[in-house]
């Protein structure tokens, strides 16, 4: 396969900056697999310790979001050149978490994706269902308007270079993770969509990530699917149970 396997941690608001940095230097030493990129997404606030304890290893920082500027008046956000100057290579755009919670369209997350792209920061665009839309059938539907909004503008190159990540809702936090049949059947209709607008090839080098519940002992055979390139880890991502998610 062509894909790079990415196993990416997302932290969310947990780990203060020196427990931040504890934990990463922990993390160093229990790595083995060289084959996949291996990136711990933290709060902005760890960013600069993070990337002083990853120094000597293979572990990538990311940001869990940034807003669309790139300065002025937007009190309290975060902008891509801040995050680039402090060494972050990747930003998670568009989670659950963030659509449900701080009120995230389609559209807003379409801004964001443009301009950390413009900017040189790989996005790693969240899509999924909740329990309900799984219910009731639309899952395929929606993942895949999610997945065409969120990439309206970029070129077949950009997206080339770009991760998308199905995580449905119903499984994140929850310890139900999707079978990874389940899981296939949605990261191949994302591929399937990417392939309609941008062309087969490219959605042949866009890496797709499953996230939800992804635990050492299930990341295994969710990796060994088809469609899915590596995985999108909370809880499990703050233990150094990722390691062996990772080595997996
Ligand atoms: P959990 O691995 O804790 O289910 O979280 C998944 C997630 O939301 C990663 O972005």
């Amino acid at each position: 396969m062509l894909r790079k396997r990415l196993v990416a941690g997302n932290w969310k608001m947990n780990l203060t900056p020196s427990e931040a940095k504890k934990f990463v230097s922990e993390l160093k030493g229990a790595l083995i697999n060289k084959d996949a990129e291996v990136l711990v997404c933290v709060p902005d606030i760890d960013i600069t310790a993070v990337s002083e304890a990853v120094s000597g290893s293979d572990i990538k920082v990311g940001a869990q979001n940034m807003y669309f500027e790139e300065k002025g008046a937007f009190t309290g956000e975060t902008s891509p050149l801040m995050l680039k100057d402090a060494g972050v290579c990747y930003v998670v755009i568009g989670h659950s978490e963030r659509r449900a919670y701080f009120h995230e369209t389609d559209e807003i997350v379409n801004k964001k994706v443009l301009k950390a792209v413009e900017q040189g920061i790989v996005p790693i665009v969240c899509v999924g269902e909740t329990l309900d839309q799984r219910e009731q059938g639309i899952t395929v539907d929606l993942v895949r308007l999610q997945t065409k909004i969120a990439l309206k503008g970029l070129t077949e190159k950009q997206v080339a270079e770009i991760v998308v990540a199905y995580e449905p809702v119903w499984a994140i936090g929850t310890g139900k993770t999707a079978t990874s049949e389940q899981a296939e059947e949605v990261c191949a209709a994302i591929r399937n969509v990417i392939g309609e607008v941008y062309g087969k090839e490219t959605a042949e080098k866009t890496r797709i990530l499953y996230g939800g519940s992804v635990n050492g002992k299930n990341a295994a055979e969710l990796f060994a699917m088809e469609n899915i390139d590596g995985g999108l880890v909370g809880g499990a991502s703050l233990k150094l149970e990722f390691a062996d998610i990772v080595n997996c």
